[in-house]
């Protein structure tokens, strides 16, 4: 090879082509490996993985399925170590059990699936010389939270009537969190998890709620609800308002009862992410994943303690169930006429506007309070969407991760694609959601007015506009498409230690398998996207975590190609062929022991 790679620091590599390889595709001169995989034994006790074999027991000590948000917190005391926080979104039963019957699921099966959801910690040691992150099992601090683990809502929802249920009549302790999608670490050393399609695991919904939650009137596809009632809504009508939440997780302390954030609001979260104001509050921005849905922003009454002390420990932890929580409505600049929704630029040559941030409630340690004509502050925070469609925040084409880049401040707001804007009976383009069947997604800029995390007006800009360059609709800031990777689908982004954004895909609609992209968002380079690494078969790219010296990616959904199944796999990664595809973490890491695209 020889020549060296130009580009933005931080992103001198070779990028990777477009491809539909069964594997892990990284560029030149770089290497990975499974850091930890599906069923991998973490917990002491726990058996090694038997895919013949499952049980809910064995499960319950493993590192679990679909791995989205990964988090890596160092670990005071231990040099060359970290600590692994990964979600585990959902199960995908037919590629986890060899003759699997969608219709008659066995309660063993869905054991096993209850306890292959939630959250893994486990902490992982650093090879000295390369990137390479490998298990230590059996760490005190390993864990697993899995669908049936105790947790505690808090905030200003906690204890309302909305929230009781035959099992709990305080409105107080729910088992266990589903359909963990993305997330965030807190400045106090705890981490977040968004609850996103919880939807699905609830049956026979009935109410205008449940509709505008997406929550079917039938059976729902894995039938939990036959083997525990409160997944059916007939029997148990509220534990479905017990979900939807922002998780707080405090991985340091393994007997910790993980919160729900009720002060959040109730959606489908993808994420949390969080950034202090000047005097220290916590803010948090999460998107609610649906076409024609919304993004919010949690801006914290108290101030974050510093140090490490029990007392600041036991402080922070309270910081997210006070404040208040706003809804975003943004108006472009240019002419209505101008948006035609194919993705062509406006005379004044950019997709932008300004933006207001709408408070919907206001949670303090005496009570709430509702900013929404006609609904309490309890059913603000309940149902968080219904407070959002009253005050006309703006449909957007499917908020997923929201982060705030710690260099600039300046908010990356990723929308994954909305195919049905601009179909008869849906809402049209709009400057911020500039094109009609938007397949491949796009990018704002946020900057909060005067760099302010807790202010309530912002200006933004589409940043990108995803597809094949050659497509005249795509739009990289202005940096020459000659010059870029494809990309479609973008969901999840991290920023690397120069600030550069990193974008993982899910849904790529452009024949090749999902990836991970740089791409520089300021400078001279700033849009110049290339594309880092590709996933296998199926896989959907998450938790992207870019560090000096490894990118660490989570596999999610490997083999999740229709029809596949354990007889009929679609990939045998990362085990090989003869073996299920197994959701696994990979690290990856320049062979010469360089940084990271130095
Ligand atoms: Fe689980 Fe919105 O992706
Ligand atoms: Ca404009
Ligand atoms: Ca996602
Ligand atoms: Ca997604």
């Amino acid at each position: 090879s020889g020549k060296k790679p130009s580009g933005a620091r931080g992103l001198r590599f070779a990028p990777v082509a477009p491809n539909t390889a069964d594997t892990v595709t990284v560029p030149d001169g770089y290497r990975q490996n499974v850091v930890v995989r599906w069923g991998d034994p973490i917990l002491r006790g726990a058996p090694a993985f038997d895919p013949e074999r499952q049980t809910a027991a064995a499960q319950a000590g493993q590192f679990g399925y679909n791995n989205d948000f990964l988090a890596l917190l160092p670990l005071r005391g231990e040099p060359h170590r970290q600590l692994l926080v990964a979600n585990h979104e959902y199960t995908d039963e037919v590629l986890m059990f060899r003759g699997y019957d969608p219709e008659n699921p066995t309660r063993q099966q869905v054991e096993v699936a209850w306890a292959a959801h939630g959250l893994s910690a486990v902490v992982v040691e650093e090879d000295r010389k390369t990137g390479k992150l490998t298990v230590v099992p059996r760490h005190h601090l390993n864990r697993r939270v899995t669908a049936t683990t105790e947790f505690r809502l808090t905030g200003p929802a906690a204890g309302s009537d909305l929230l009781k249920t035959s099992a709990d009549p305080s409105g107080r302790r729910v088992l266990g969190t589903l359909n963990n999608c993305s997330g965030g670490t807190t400045p106090w050393g705890t981490t977040l998890h968004g609850e996103e399609n919880f939807n699905q695991y609830f049956a026979n919904g009935s109410r205008a709620t449940d509709k505008r939650y997406g929550i079917g009137t039938g059976a729902t596809e894995r039938k939990w609800e036959r083997f525990d009632q409160r997944f059916d809504i007939a029997r148990e009508p509220n534990e479905a308002h017990r979900f939807g939440y922002v998780v707080e997780f405090d991985p340091h302390d393994p007997s910790s009862t993980p919160r729900k954030r009720t002060a959040l609001g109730r959606f489908k979260h993808e994420g949390a992410t969080v950034r202090l104001t000047q005097d220290g509050r916590p803010v948090v921005y999460s998107g609610d994943d649906e076409r024609f849905d919304y993004f919010y922003k949690f801006v914290g009454s108290k101030r974050m303690q510093k140090g490490a002390s029990r007392a600041a420990r036991e402080h922070n932890l309270s910081l997210l169930d006070e404040g208040t929580l706003y809804v975003a409505r943004l108006t472009g600049d240019s002419p209505a006429a101008e948006i035609d929704g194919s993705g062509k630029l406006p005379a004044d040559g950019e997709f932008d506007g300004r933006g207001e941030w709408i408070p919907l409630a206001t949670a303090t340690a005496k009570g709430a309070v509702s900013h929404v004509a006609g609904m309490t502050a309890e059913e603000v925070f309940v149902f968080t969407r219904l407070a959002g469609d009253k005050v006309g925040a703006t449909k957007m084409d499917r908020p997923e991760d929201i982060e705030p880049s710690p260099h600039t401040g300046k908010v990356y707001v990723v929308l994954t694609n909305n195919s049905n804007r601009g179909k008869a009976g849906y809402a049209p383009a709009d400057e911020a959601n500039p094109r009609n069947a938007n397949k491949h997604g796009h990018i704002l800029e946020l900057t909060e007015r005067g760099n302010k995390a807790d202010a309530t007006r912002f200006d933004w800009s589409v940043f990108l506009v995803a597809g094949d360059p050659a497509d005249p609709s795509t739009y990289f800031a202005g940096f020459p498409k000659e010059h870029v990777s494809p990309i479609s689908c973008p969901d999840n982004v991290a920023f690397d230690p120069h600030g550069n954004l990193w974008i993982s895909t899910d849904g790529n609609q452009l024949g090749s398998h999902d990836g991970l992209f740089g791409v520089a968002v300021k400078g001279d380079r700033r849009g110049e996207l290339k594309q880092f690494l590709t996933m296998p078969t199926g896989a959907e790219t998450c938790g992207p975590i870019v560090q000096e010296r490894r990118v660490v990616v989570a596999v999610q959904h490997p083999g999740e190609v229709d029809g596949a199944s354990v007889e009929q796999p679609a990939s045998t990664w990362p085990d090989g062929p003869g073996r299920m595809p197994r959701p696994a973490v990979v690290a990856v890491w320049r062979a010469d022991g360089s940084d990271i695209g130095a």
